[in-house]
């Protein structure tokens, strides 16, 4: 089976709901990113970090996935299909994707702050954090996400995925968050590269095929020109 690697970002999500972050009134218009998305922010303000996430986790339980992540599934009938998002939302999981590598982190686990490998997993009815909520070996928690200026530690099996590709495909992102942006810098020589974004970044990569539409559009017309059926 030939291997699809697909590189989604927020716009595979607003669809179902869920604001991206750059669009006009999207969520860095309504909140000071470098507050409540920066390492330096959760350590002058974990409180305010902590009811932010609270906030998108309750957003997050009354949305669905879109048609666009229920086609990505149906592509597995013929593919071997490997997700990289940087969405931090569950919605490609609930659609039912196999593979489903977070590159920055999942809104649905917390972790201990003092032990990076304990991750815990929150559910809809019990999915608040504060600072004052503990593990059961009594550190505090903090949200599972990767703030700006931390490693992102996911991208090395990314870089890897990228290179295994037969296909890459990339929906949703402005393409403006590294290391996540450059993935499709690591395909092999002559691998097709298809773009699914209504408004897509400038990019110059060789067999590259933008589909200027929204990812529930651009997706069926991917598996049109894959010749899957959807
Ligand atoms: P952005 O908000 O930067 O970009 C969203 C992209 O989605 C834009 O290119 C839009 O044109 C596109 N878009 C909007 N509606 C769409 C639709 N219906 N279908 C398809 N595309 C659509 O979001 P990201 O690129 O995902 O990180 O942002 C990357 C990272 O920046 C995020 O993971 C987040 C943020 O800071 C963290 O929070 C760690």
């Amino acid at each position: 089976m030939k291997k699809i690697v697909v590189s989604t970002g927020a716009g595979m999500s607003a669809e179902s709901g869920l604001s991206t972050f750059r669009d006009a009134g999207g969520l860095w218009d309504k909140y000071p990113v470098m507050e409540v998305a920066s390492a330096e922010g959760f350590a002058r303000n974990p409180a305010l970090i902590h009811q932010f996430y609270n906030e998108r986790r309750r957003e997050l339980m009354k949305v669905e996935p879109n048609q666009g992540h229920k086609l990505l599934v149906e592509l597995e009938k013929d593919y071997d299909v490997q997700i990289i998002t940087q969405n931090v939302d569950n919605l490609h999981e609930r659609a039912g994707s196999s593979k489903v590598l977070h590159l920055h982190g999942e809104l649905m686990k917390i972790r201990s702050m003092r032990r990076d490998d304990r991750i815990y997993d929150l559910t809809p009815d019990n999915l608040e954090t504060s600072t004052e909520t503990l593990d059961k070996y009594g550190d505090h928690v903090r949200p599972h996400i990767v703030f700006f200026n931390e490693d992102v530690p996911n991208i090395t099996r990314a870089i890897e995925l990228a290179g295994e590709a037969d296909i890459f495909v990339v929906i949703g992102t402005s393409l403006n968050v590294y290391p996540a942006a450059s993935l499709l810098h690591f395909v092999k020589a002559g691998t097709p590269i298809y773009y699914i974004d209504p408004h897509p970044a400038h990019v110059e990569v060789p067999n590259l095929t933008v589909i200027a539409k929204k990812a529930t559009e651009g997706v069926a017309e991917l598996l049109g020109i894959l010749s899957v059926r959807g």
